[in-house]
């Protein structure tokens, strides 16, 4: 949506305040040996208690909560029996509805601090969210934000998943600008506009960059294993900095 008042704008940030601080809540339970399902249970619950529905639940049947991807899980893994092991590198994707108002926000947790690459692809895919935020302002290229994803990534050695991207939201999930790639896309033309609402949302890997879609019809992952970091925050585009809904508060 393009937001052009002032109660808009506080809805979206009650909702992107709900999600966000749903994926602080559920990072800080993530833990060895706790399953997808227990860990999605406590997410929705939270969503629950602060008045907001999942989306994915309420707007696609999507068979969760909350999307909880492990390792070569890209993205949209359905919650379950799999239990978190200590060497995980787990993606938490939170968008929730509340009053008819959208928020979208994720984040990758390494489960061992001390592996080395499992902190770089995490700090790199944290880096090319901040340098795509700078590159979305009103006017500028909605390319720009792609080649800043595509840049920081292979500058530490790693690439993008090509088939996923940004996306519009705001009075539901999936708006205008739809699919905005986090890569270096020639195709895209389109440029940022005043109070545009999208998420940004790189996701970096260390091996082929694409997506497959699993058996089970929603999960992506990568078939070569290798794993994937993903954050995500929803923003407002302004002539200067944009907004960030998706802060904790
Ligand atoms: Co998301
Ligand atoms: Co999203």
């Amino acid at each position: 949506m393009t937001l052009d008042n002032d109660a808009d704008l506080q809805a979206l940030k009650e909702i992107g305040g709900i999600v966000a601080r749903c994926l602080r809540y559920m990072g800080e339970r993530l833990e060895p040996g706790i399953t997808t399902l227990e860990l999605d249970k406590l997410g929705e619950k939270f969503l629950e208690d602060h008045g907001a529905q999942s989306a994915p639940r309420t707007m696609y049947d999507f068979p969760g909560g909350t999307c909880i991807s492990v390792n070569e899980e890209v993205a949209h893994g359905i919650p379950g029996e799999r239990r978190i092991g200590a060497t995980d590198l787990v993606h938490i994707d939170v968008s929730a509805v509340k009053d008819g108002y959208y928020g979208d926000c994720g984040a990758s947790f390494a489960m061992d601090p001390d592996n080395e690459l499992d902190r770089r692809i995490c700090q790199a895919t944290r880096k090319a969210l901040r340098e795509a935020m700078r590159r979305a302002r009103a006017g500028r290229p909605i390319r720009g934000v792609g080649k800043a994803m595509e840049t920081v990534a292979r500058r530490a050695g790693f690439g993008v998943i090509r088939n996923l991207g940004s996306h519009g939201l705001g009075r539901s999930l999936h708006e205008e600008p739809t699919f905005v790639p986090g890569f270096d896309d020639k195709n895209e033309g389109r440029k940022f506009t005043n109070g545009m609402v999208l998420t940004l949302e790189p996701f970096l890997t260390t091996g082929r960059q694409q997506a497959e879609t699993a058996e089970d019809g929603w999960t992506l992952y990568n078939i070569d294993g290798s794993r994937t970091a993903q954050f995500e925050h929803t923003i407002v585009v302004t002539k200067s900095q944009p907004i960030v809904l998706t802060n904790p508060r």
